[in-house]
């Protein structure tokens, strides 16, 4: 299967095998990054964004090919990201695998970026469905219950901003470069965050949703009337140990929900052979998994709870399109392929 991803700020291309079993390999995957082309404006401009997956597209395919070491004839099919995400981007990936589609005579999946992420982990080990998911990025925040493609459940999502948002806004802020999440983790290693008390959000509610904007709001002044080194360092810290918190404090919810839910199912009798407790694993994905802090966090809620954790490698938790390619396959093997004038769809949720 051949992947496109260009919904955000990289433009990228992957082609990934999967068995009829359901191993993956990814035998490339092609990663153009434009952060040096939105840097001076300390966030992603659409307009930018969209030329330049125009003028990349051709050649990063072309390289995804090339490493694969296979030709179009080898194809089963090709997958493009189709939404959510700036919908100029969307339409450069989803045109292009359109075009490879009716010249190549291959059938066309759109995948929704989202169902690429919650898949990620399977490119790196060979996980099982189903599983919880925490699926934490720039643009999102969900827990969601995986039981393969086209079948999931939403338990929580955020109510305004994504963690990955909260990290960039803060960042900026701070005077920190763009993608602010990496180097505000950098800061808080020489930091002490207990000096500062952030607004802690939904304390009283029963749910598995987010917030985060009281915190963005609330860090970002502090941040502004910080003087000196020392209490920006500090400040980083405790929005790091915020938004650590109040994802582990959400997840050990929804795997105590999960886990009662799937006891029950347990009680019934298996067919022999069948793994007991399989269903037990937690899985983080997307830009903001990379924290090694909030990593750890969650391992240990996942470890409380009984479940195994597991983190995708890093070059699958960003943005990638081995992971559309593989949502892509997933689907294909279901039968579930798409029409040719499949729509760009800038809001899509699961
Ligand atoms: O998944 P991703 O590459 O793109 C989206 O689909 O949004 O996630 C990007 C987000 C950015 O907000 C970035 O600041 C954040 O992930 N991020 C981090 C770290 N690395 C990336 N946030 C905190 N700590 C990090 N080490
Ligand atoms: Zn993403």
């Amino acid at each position: 299967m051949l992947g496109l991803e260009t919904s955000c700020d990289e433009t990228a291309a992957s082609v990934v095998r999967l068995t009829p079993d359901g191993v993956a390999t990814v035998l490339s995957s092609v990663v153009h990054s434009q952060i040096d082309d939105h840097a001076a404006y300390g966030g992603v401009v659409p307009e930018i964004a969209a030329r330049s997956h125009v003028e990349m597209i051709d050649g990063v395919t072309r390289r995804a090919m090339e490493q694969a070491g296979i030709g179009y004839d080898a194809l089963d099919g090709v997958a493009a990201t189709a939404g959510p995400g700036l919908v100029g981007g969307v339409m450069v990936g989803l045109s292009f695998g359109k075009a490879v589609a009716l010249a190549r005579d291959l059938p066309l999946i759109a995948v929704n970026h989202l169902e690429g992420h919650a898949v990620s982990a399977r490119l790196g080990a060979p996980v099982q469905y189903p599983f919880l998911l925490l699926l934490v990025s720039g643009g999102h925040c969900q827990l969601l219950e995986v039981r393969g493609v086209g079948d999931m459940t939403r338990l929580g999502t955020t109510i305004d901003d994504a963690a990955g948002e909260a990290f960039d806004k803060i960042a900026k802020a701070l005077g920190l470069g763009y993608p602010g999440g990496p180097a505000l983790e950098k800061l808080a290693e020489s930091g002490d965050g207990s000096r500062f008390d952030l607004p802690r959000a939904l304390l009283g509610r029963k749910d598995c949703d987010f917030s985060f904007s009281g915190l963005k709001t609330a860090a970002s002044r502090l941040a502004v009337a910080c003087e000196t080194d020392q209490q920006r360092a500090d400040l980083a810290d405790a929005v790091q140990s915020a938004i650590a918190r109040q994802l582990s404090e959400r997840s050990d919810r929804a795997l105590k929900d999960y886990a009662e839910r799937h006891d029950a199912a347990l009680k019934q009798p298996r067919p022999a052979g069948e793994a007991i407790g399989q269903e037990r694993l937690f899985v983080v994905a997307g830009g903001v998994a990379a924290n090694k802090t909030i990593r750890s966090t969650l391992e240990a809620v996942a470890a409380k709870n009984g479940f195994a954790f597991l983190a995708p490698p890093m070059a699958y938790c960003t943005d990638n399109a081995a992971m559309i390619a593989l949502a892509g396959a997933e689907r294909l093997q279901k039968g579930m392929t798409s029409d040719i004038d499949a729509a760009a769809r800038p809001r899509w949720p699961l």
